[in-house]
């Protein structure tokens, strides 16, 4: 798992005015709203007694600790503490860290690392969300999943046929095949679109229209845990699905599925395209959830790929380019700690404050 990106923790809607406890990567965070409905995600461990800030209230512009009734602000900050009396000095050291926030597309994002803004990995464009000319529904996901093996699994171009009856043919055509992947990367990612024969849906923008049955898709990762999957089932009839994966810890992970749509657009139609993604969802669920080993190979010696598999084989790659960097989070070392010693993520202020009474995570030593 990687630090240094936006994950998402919530959707917006679910911030309401008391605290909020999201898991995300093996750490436990809580979210507030101060007294102006402004969004905050603190690291949830109180560095008094290690109370879970979460399951306390929200006071003012503060969340107050359950046990003694410690008050932190949104920068991290300890503002009070009951048992010191209205003149008592706050210690420097009484503070937690305080991530980064951004509310986007309904979603609430948190940056979980230490990188100063201009150097922080993009939360990925999605432009149909506010055009008018696209209808956009929102769904979330739990799986029992390893975060990096969804996303090989939403890159994958050579499951559909296999895992999504309604856009494949289970390997029935003769002349099925992958066609050679034009890989395509950017800064944060990599991609590939591909053409493939599908059947016909039944919408009118797509009857007696020439391609129809002739689908173009694929996806696009930008970062670690987000995704964009075209679908273009004919010329015109597209369907952009923007995935936020969030890994809750090593065996589980959340995701937002985000669909953007250009047909059928009309509100009543939301729910029988939520029915159809969630069958198509569980179709990929219930494949990734029975992976072995559990977790993506550490060494690609312990599989056999093929040239359909090089988009995957690409976002390895960039996966590795960001443990360079220095985010991959050192498990085994966490792993190995003191039974139950608590870690936080570091967050941008320890890049010029010290005096943390949680140790920073450690990170896994980029190879020369
Ligand atoms: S543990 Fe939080 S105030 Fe004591
Ligand atoms: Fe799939």
């Amino acid at each position: 798992m990687f630090m240094n990106f936006w994950y998402v923790a919530a959707e917006s809607r679910e911030l309401t005015d008391k605290p909020l406890h999201a898991k995300m990567l093996g750490f436990e965070f809580v979210l507030f709203r101060d007294s102006k409905g402004k969004a905050y995600c603190l690291s949830n461990v109180c560095v008094h007694r290690g109370a879970s800030l979460a399951n306390g209230k929200v006071k003012g512009d503060c969340v107050e600790c359950p046990y003694h009734g410690w008050q932190f602000q949104g920068d991290g900050a300890c503002t009070k503490i009951p048992s010191l009396g209205k003149d008592g000095k706050i210690p420097a050291r009484a503070k937690v860290d305080s991530y980064p926030i951004e509310e986007k597309y309904g979603l609430v994002f948190c940056f979980l690392g230490d990188l100063p803004e201009s150097e922080r990995p993009p939360i990925i464009d999605m432009p149909e969300y506010a055009d008018p000319a696209w209808r956009t529904t929102v769904q979330a996901f739990g799986w029992r999943a390893d975060w990096q093996r969804a996303m090989e699994n939403s890159l994958d171009p050579a499951h559909t046929e296999f895992v999504h009856p309604s856009m494949g043919y289970q390997g029935e055509r003769a002349d099925y095949d992958v066609p050679d992947l034009a890989v395509h990367e950017h800064v944060w990612g990599v991609g590939t679109m591909t053409t493939f024969v599908s059947p016909d849906l039944p919408h009118e923008k797509m009857k007696g229209l020439k391609g129809a049955g002739q689908m173009e898709a694929g996806s696009t990762t930008w970062g670690v845990g987000q995704s964009v999957t075209k679908l273009h089932f004919s010329p015109i009839a597209w369907a952009h699905q923007y995935t936020f994966t969030t890994p809750v810890d090593r065996h589980h992970i959340k995701r937002w599925f985000l669909q953007a749509r250009n047909f059928r657009t009309q509100p009543e139609m939301d729910t029988p395209v939520n029915e159809r993604n969630n069958i198509v969802m569980l179709q990929d669920k219930v494949v990734v959830e029975r992976l072995a080993p559990f977790c993506t190979p550490e060494s690609s010696t312990e599989e056999v790929l093929v040239k359909s598999d090089l988009v995957i084989v690409s976002f390895r790659d960039k996966l590795k380019e960001f443990e360079r960097r220095g985010w991959r989070i050192d498990l085994e070392a966490m792993a190995a700690a003191a039974d139950g010693k608590a870690f936080a993520i570091p967050s941008p202020a320890r890049r010029f404050a010290k005096g943390w009474a949680i140790d920073a995570a450690p990170t896994v030593t980029p190879h020369a």
